[in-house]
């Protein structure tokens, strides 16, 4: 397993438990170290756990020299990162390129070379070729298995997938990948065999059609503030449809995280590249950019349009519950914006504030929500972490300077809110 990010660890002692020997290789001595130590870089409930049951069982290893690693192996895992090329939005492929050139020096017999990153269509035949002209006398083929994990709930996702999508070149590769996935096809795990070309494409357009429905909901949820009417009872009569289902249709600030906002600026511009534009998606960057924007606006207009010389409490700022990931939260467009406002913010995360404060600077880190809340005239609820499901509510309204609540991800009812003599807003549920 080439990459010890967040993908290319959670495969490595996902397969590791399966029951595979796994080596993971990073180039990164300090991380790889911390690995070695029993240390896990990322935030990831469970992850320590498996990552020490196989390490002990002897059949997960960590390593910064690749020719440890690939000389051997059934199938060597390309999973190593690929941001959005600064400018263009295009997936940077260097890293993925240099990973395929260096495997293709210490192949020493058959292997399959999978791309397990989120690639553009096109670049497992690149890698073919690179590994082609680094090493002609190569026995090799090359696959794309994308990966549909999600954070916070990647151990599960991993073991129980709706589905593992392979794209190879030939039988024989086929049979290998078959072999890796062994334990799934016991419990039938639906497979989808195909080629590398729409193996690669699959990634892309699912995660494009999650983000679609994601911003078709909070388009939606606009409309309901404006006509009265409730945007989850929306979702839900919408999504018992199984047409349509109930997943992925709950209005927010905006979808963020590693995957959607890079995925969907990526295809769309392999997309227009190939001349075949997905206008559909481009619409929805734009709109998904313009609402967490307008998300600070809403805090403006509940503290009765002016946040200048306020204090702003905000609960969660990664970009969703459980994990540390600040990749394009909310929070990093919302915050600033606010203090740019003039208003002073206090936050509490339960994991992410290591991260944050790098990124979001002069904001006031508190050890719990209800610090967050003292002496603020709004309390900004932004990621729902389940311990912010049941907070006190006589409590916070008794700590805040101005009782109002702007609840984004719609965890509280009106009734309770009021109850409890707090002004609240939501988000497409009449106020
Ligand atoms: C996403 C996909 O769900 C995974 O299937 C995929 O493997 C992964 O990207 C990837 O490409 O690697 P992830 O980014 O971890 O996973 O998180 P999600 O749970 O999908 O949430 C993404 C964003 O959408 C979050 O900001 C979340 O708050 C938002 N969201 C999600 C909504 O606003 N409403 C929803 O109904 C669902």
């Amino acid at each position: 397993m080439v990459g010890t990010g967040y993908v290319g660890l959670v495969s490595g002692a996902c397969f590791a438990e399966f029951g595979h020997d796994v080596v993971c290789v990073d180039k990164d001595e300090s991380k790889t170290a911390r690995l070695l130590r029993g240390e896990i870089p990322i935030y990831e409930p469970g992850l320590d756990q498996l990552v020490a049951d196989n390490v002990r069982a002897g059949r997960l290893s960590f390593t910064t020299v690749l020719a440890d690693a690939v000389p051997g192996s059934a199938a060597v895992f390309i999973a190593v990162g690929t941001p959005s090329r600064r400018g263009d939005g295009f997936a940077d492929l260097t890293y993925v390129y240099a990973a395929a050139e260096e495997i293709a020096r210490t192949l020493d017999g058959y292997a399959v070379i999978v791309d397990k990153s989120t690639v553009p269509v096109g670049t497992g035949r690149q890698v073919q070729r690179i590994i082609r002209e680094t090493r002609p006398d190569a026995d090799f083929d090359v696959a794309s298995n994308p990966e549909f994990l999600r954070e916070g709930s990647a151990i599960e996702d991993f073991m129980r997938p709706d589905r593992v999508v392979i794209g190879t070149t030939s039988d024989r590769a086929r049979e290998v990948m078959r072999a890796l996935y062994r334990p799934l096809f016991l419990l039938e795990t639906p497979i989808v065999m195909t080629t590398l070309e729409t193996a690669e494409l699959i990634k892309y357009a699912a995660n494009a059609f999650l983000a679609t429905k994601i911003t078709f909901i909070n388009e939606i949820a606009d409309v309901c503030e404006r006509v009265g009417a409730d945007v989850q009872d929306v979702a839900k009569g919408m999504g018992l449809d199984g047409r349509i289902g109930k997943k992925f249709l709950h209005a927010g600030p905006g979808y963020g995280g590693s995957c959607f906002p890079k995925d969907t600026r990526a295809i769309a511009q392999s997309a227009r590249q190939a001349g075949a534009p997905l206008r559909l998606v481009e619409t929805v960057i734009a709109v998904n950019e313009e609402r967490k924007r307008a998300m600070a606006e809403r805090v403006v207009a509940a503290a009765g349009g002016s946040v200048d010389g306020a204090t702003i409490g905000v609960l969660g700022v990664s970009f969703k519950p459980n994990t540390d990931d600040m990749r394009e939260a909310p929070s990093l467009d919302i915050i600033p914006a606010l203090q740019q406002a003039g208003a002073t913010v206090q936050a509490f995360d339960p994991a992410a504030v290591h991260e944050a404060t790098k990124l979001l600077p002069d904001v006031r880190w508190c050890s719990d929500a209800y610090e967050a809340a003292a002496g603020a005239d709004v309390l900004v609820l932004l990621t729902e972490w389940n311990e912010f499901r049941a907070l006190d509510l006589e409590r916070v309204r008794s700590l805040l300077a101005r009782p109002i609540v702007v609840d984004m991800r719609n965890v509280y009812r009106q009734a309770e809110m009021t109850a409890a003599g707090l002004t609240y807003h939501s988000i497409g549920r009449a106020s």
